[in-house]
């Protein structure tokens, strides 16, 4: 995901928190990533970290003063070609002058003059937070199209633990990811709002994705969620093996979005290239009998299973010790394989401890009877239907197109947008679907 982040121009806004050092490491984060970050800070920022850190970090000048900006950089020179705002720390004044349209220092005034999508990490005493005035403006924000990146709760440096404490800068990172990504996918599927070179138009109101989906952590808070992803791998002799297509990309996208909503989330992972997603604990396995020994020791205590990797249904009887040689007097050998264990079908018929357990049914035809009949088989509470023989999604690629079954006939119907986007979809359709059971 995080490739969204090459060559974007990203304007960091750090303001007068004491959370104003943690900018640095997003800062840090961004530049490896890529992007190109430039900084603006308020003057009280100034007096909490130095300046010369973050134009050692960027390499670029960091704005400050409005009224110096001529021989440097100006505001409008600043917001022109940006391709995301983000203010982090957000403190309670900052935000009021967001809220209030004011344009009366470098970071405000660059602000107000933005069109990209705008981020706000507000960081501030609890009942700064809480109080009325600040809640007010913040829905201002969002409803002006302005991510809000919900604060944690925790202890803050003023001693009293409440909601307050801004979001780590890796949580900080992953959102602005995330922002990037479907933004980018919301465009690609709506070609009539353009992209006007290549720059992301901010969302206008009402919000289209991920503002709403980002912000409450709570659907997933609370909930163990195992998943299964990626292929396996089944050993042919020490050199060789059985597998398949599966990039893993669907189940690492449902594995990020699950931890986006609080979950706490077991990636139990077949062989891939992908990085493991933030927050989120990853089992790496190989073959089935090692997915099936990997998911039983996390099943007890899971609330949910998604079994999305892509099992080996055959795995070879006696795999050989040695490598198995060319013989100039066989044209042929034989290989016998025996059934794997149905992983997903496992945990279905559990008899106790069985979470709930979601299935998916790549099929190339005959699709919806074989997705019933499969979630009927194997005792699910539901099935994700998806048509791998359509190139453009399913294994591989970036898209997928999804239909949802319960034992009750389909459930939703998700067309075709990006694997990231689908995994929002889904996770939220579980979660509710769990908590209303
Ligand atoms: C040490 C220190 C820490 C502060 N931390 C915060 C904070 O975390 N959040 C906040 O909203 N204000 C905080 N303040 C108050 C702001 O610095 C103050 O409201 C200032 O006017 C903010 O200016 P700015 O929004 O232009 O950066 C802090 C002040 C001090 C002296």
């Amino acid at each position: 995901m995080d490739t969204q982040l090459k060559n974007r121009k990203i304007i960091l806004g750090v303001t007068g928190g004491i959370a104003a050092y943690k900018s640095c490491t997003l800062c840090r984060l961004l530049i490896k990533a890529g992007a190109d970050v430039y900084v603006c800070m308020t003057p009280a920022a100034t007096k909490l970290v130095g300046k010369d850190t973050f134009e050692a970090l960027t390499g670029h000048k960091v704005a400050i003063d409005i009224f110096d900006e001529a021989k440097d950089i100006s505001h409008v020179g600043l917001a022109k070609d940006a391709d995301l705002f983000l203010v982090a720390p957000a403190t309670a004044n900052t935000i009021a002058k967001i809220a209030g349209g004011f344009a009366d220092n470098m970071l405000t005034a660059t602000l107000l003059a933005s069109t990209c999508p705008v981020v706000v990490a507000p960081a501030m005493n609890t009942n700064m937070y809480n109080n009325i005035a600040t809640q007010t403006n913040l829905s201002t924000l969002v409803n002006r199209g302005i991510y809000v990146l919900t604060p944690n709760e925790g202890e803050l440096a003023c001693g009293i633990v409440g909601t307050g404490r801004m979001k780590e800068p890796e949580e900080i990172f992953s959102d602005v990811c995330s922002i990037l990504s479907n933004r980018i996918a919301y465009i690609n599927h709506h070609p009539q709002l353009g992209l006007e070179q290549e720059k992301l138009p901010a969302p206008q109101k009402p919000l289209e994705l991920t503002q709403t989906r980002l912000l409450p952590k709570s659907l997933g808070v609370g909930l163990k969620v195992i998943i299964t992803a990626g292929p396996t791998e089944e050993q042919i002799d020490p050199v060789r093996y059985i597998s398949n297509n599966s990039s893993g990309k669907m189940g690492y996208a449902l594995a990020q979005v699950a931890a986006y909503l609080g979950a706490d989330v077991t990636l139990i992972s077949g062989p891939t290239n992908l990085q493991t997603p933030f927050g989120v604990k990853r089992i790496d396995v190989k073959s089935a009998v090692q997915m099936l020994h990997a998911v039983e020791s996390y099943v007890t205590q899971a609330d949910i299973m998604i079994g999305c990797a892509a099992v080996a249904d055959y795995r070879v009887e006696n795999p050989s010790p040695i490598k198995i040689k060319k013989k100039d007097d066989e044209d042929s050998i034989t290989l016998k394989l025996i059934k794997n264990p149905d992983i997903v079908a496992t945990v279905g018929h559990r008899q106790s401890h069985r979470p709930f357990t979601v299935g998916f049914a790549a099929e190339t035809n005959n699709f919806e009877q074989n997705a019933k009949d499969k979630l009927v088989k194997k005792n699910l509470d539901l099935i994700i239907l998806n048509d791998v023989s359509n190139k453009s999604i399913g294994f591989n690629s970036d898209e997928n197109e999804v239909k949802i079954f319960d034992r009750d006939g389909q459930l939703a119907h998700f067309d075709k947008q990006s694997k990231q986007v689908i995994a929002q979809l889904i996770m939220e359709l579980i979660f509710k679907t769990v908590r209303n059971k």
